[in-house]
């Protein structure tokens, strides 16, 4: 009955979504392989598009291409032509994520909706990548940032014909409990463990404070992104997108953060949060439907939540002006770092 239930109410979803034909159409998913982004890379593919499944492991993103070919009979009927792909995407190192971009614009002459799923779910200890960049800034914003800016001309000349989409997946209510301002002006800033005579560098708070930091980040990169493309006289959407608690195996493994709770944490996200699908719901609309695209003076730079509403942020997250000096202070670490190791 619960299965019932459950799956009656992503069919209703679904149907109000009323997801196009995408044939023709070619999608990047980062985070493919599994949780939301295998959901979304799925239903992209079965509505017609060819999707590359971007992923850092091979193995597990191969894994995941036979389970949707195996699941989705529509890709039979679709034949070869729109068979998903596996790319190479670290998002952990500048270097990786501009090279998976590259590779990609080898492959293709167009690319209509670009879905990134930010890979951190959890905040973690303080550390700093190869890149000498804060990790959680620097996986969940300057790989993002790099990978899309190598392909921001591929989706400007897509625009020109097409329907062009930038979906950012991530837990944006937690933008609301970063830093005042953010913090992120200088190298040293972005670096700074954020701590406090309340935390230590790898305490609780400090954790917390650079993961929400994070968020934020990548909240006023898309309404710059947005800014970006209307400034080159574009009209591909840049969008953010809260999919809602969601009961992927990445949500359901953090409920071992409450050691004497977990099997309960596990009970409650399993039953009352939604399913994969349903979580990927949100971005499918944002990526494909005709009502944001009909609506994109409202969708352009704004964030979404369930099923389709505009979200409102905090005073910094519509901050304009933030999400500039966001963008040029990234733009000139990540140029700088890049021609280091170039
Ligand atoms: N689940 C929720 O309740 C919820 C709620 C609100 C927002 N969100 C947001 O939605 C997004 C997806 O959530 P989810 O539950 O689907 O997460 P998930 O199941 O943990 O998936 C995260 C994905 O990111 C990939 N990834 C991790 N590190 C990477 C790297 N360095 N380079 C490239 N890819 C990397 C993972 O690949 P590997 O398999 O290789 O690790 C995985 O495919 C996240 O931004 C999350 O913050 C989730």
């Amino acid at each position: 009955m619960a299965v019932q239930t459950l799956s009656s109410r992503i069919l209703a979803s679904m149907k109000t979504l009323n997801v196009p034909n995408l044939e023709g159409k070619v999608a990047i998913v980062t985070g493919g392989n599994r949780g939301i982004g295998f959901q979304l890379a799925q239903q992209l593919a079965k509505y017609g598009a060819k999707v590359y499944l971007a992923a850092r492991s091979e193995a597990a993103a191969k894994e995941a291409i036979e389970q949707i070919e195996h699941e989705t009979p529509e890709l039979q009927r679709l034949g070869d032509k729109n068979r998903i792909e596996f790319l190479h995407l670290d998002l952990s190192t500048l270097k990786g994520s501009k090279a998976a971009a590259e590779t990609f614009l080898k492959l293709e002459k167009r690319l209509d909706v670009l879905s990134m799923i930010f890979p951190l779910l959890l905040p973690c200890r303080y550390a700093t990548t190869s890149d000498g960049i804060e990790s959680t800034m620097a996986v969940n914003h300057f790989g993002t940032f790099v990978f899309t800016q190598t392909l921001f001309d591929l989706l400007v000349s897509t625009a020109k014909e097409s329907d062009v989409r930038v979906v950012n997946v991530n837990v944006i209510l937690l933008h609301a409990q970063a830093p005042a301002g953010g913090q992120f002006s200088t190298l040293d800033e972005i670096n700074s463990p954020l701590t406090s005579a309340a935390s230590a560098p790898d305490g609780l708070i400090s954790n917390h404070l650079r993961y929400s930091r994070s968020k934020l980040a990548n909240m006023l990169y898309t309404i710059q992104l947005q800014k970006e493309f209307k400034a080159v006289g574009s009209n591909a959407l840049a969008i953010s997108v809260n999919p809602g608690g969601v009961a992927t195996d990445g949500a359901l493994a953090t409920s071992s953060m409450y050691p004497f709770l977990s099997a309960l944490v596990r009970f409650v996200f399993s039953t009352f949060w939604k399913s994969p699908l349903e979580g990927a719901t949100t971005a499918l609309y944002a990526a494909t439907s005709a009502e944001v695209r009909a609506n994109a003076g409202l969708f352009g730079g704004a964030y979404v939540v369930p099923y389709g509403q505009i979200g409102k942020a905090t005073k910094d997250g519509q901050d304009g002006d933030l999400a500039k000096t966001l963008w040029d202070v990234t733009g000139s670490i990540a140029n700088a770092t890049l021609a280091m190791t170039e």
